[in-house]
């Protein structure tokens, strides 16, 4: 595009968005420095494509968000796997794993990722309760932490009544936070 025809959609977007005294600014710049106004025109039109693009990024924030709840529950069944065959050891790592991924569920609820942008088990109340999910979120981490430490600590009896404990804090979430069919 030419610095001419630049200035012609600059002034056009002006005009509809802002107004003549605006549009007689821009004409000055436009007259000053073409890069700057050739940046600007690019900016605008970005904008104007912004609601799509975070559609887009919610949209795969919440496929994230899948993917990672699928991992934690993989891991809390390997986990229980383990324990119920007397194997202490082969706690440790699905111990690990939640201890490493369960602080990193709170980032997985931004506004604008719930059921009236896609398909979501996420309710509604998560954004409107903040506070007792994020309370929620908070005695999930505690937990996955117990359950990593006495994962190491060898004790299978410890090891199965934390990996219990842990398993609450998911219950006592989904059952007011999430739908489920
Ligand atoms: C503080 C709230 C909270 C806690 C704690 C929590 N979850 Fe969830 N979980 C949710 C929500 C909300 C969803 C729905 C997410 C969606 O559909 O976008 C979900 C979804 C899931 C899913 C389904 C994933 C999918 O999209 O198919 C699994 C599996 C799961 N959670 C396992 C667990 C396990 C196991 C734990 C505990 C070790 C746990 N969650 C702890 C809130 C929580």
């Amino acid at each position: 595009m030419n610095k001419l025809l630049v200035a012609a959609a600059v002034l056009t977007l002006a005009a509809c968005n802002r107004g003549a005294e605006d549009s007689n600014q821009i004409l000055a710049e436009a007259n000053a420095t073409g890069n700057e106004v050739n940046a600007r025109a690019t900016n605008e039109i970005l904008q104007s494509d912004a609601t799509p693009l975070e559609k887009q990024q919610a949209l795969a924030l919440m496929k994230e968000r899948h993917e990672g709840y699928e991992k934690i529950g993989k891991a809390m069944r390997a986990a229980k796997k383990a324990i119920d065959a007397g194997d202490a050891a082969g706690a440790r790592a699905p111990a690990d794993q939640l201890a490493q991924l369960a602080p990193q569920a709170i980032g997985w609820f931004p506004a604008g990722t719930g059921p009236d942008v896609g398909k979501t088990e996420a309710r509604s109340e998560i954004w409107s309760q903040r506070t007792d999910f994020d309370a929620g979120m908070k005695n999930f981490q505690s937990a996955a932490l117990a359950f990593q430490q006495a994962a190491q600590g060898g004790d299978l009896n410890a090891i199965k009544a934390a990996h219990a404990d842990l398993g609450k804090t998911c219950k006592s979430c989904h059952d007011r936070f999430r739908a489920e069919d």
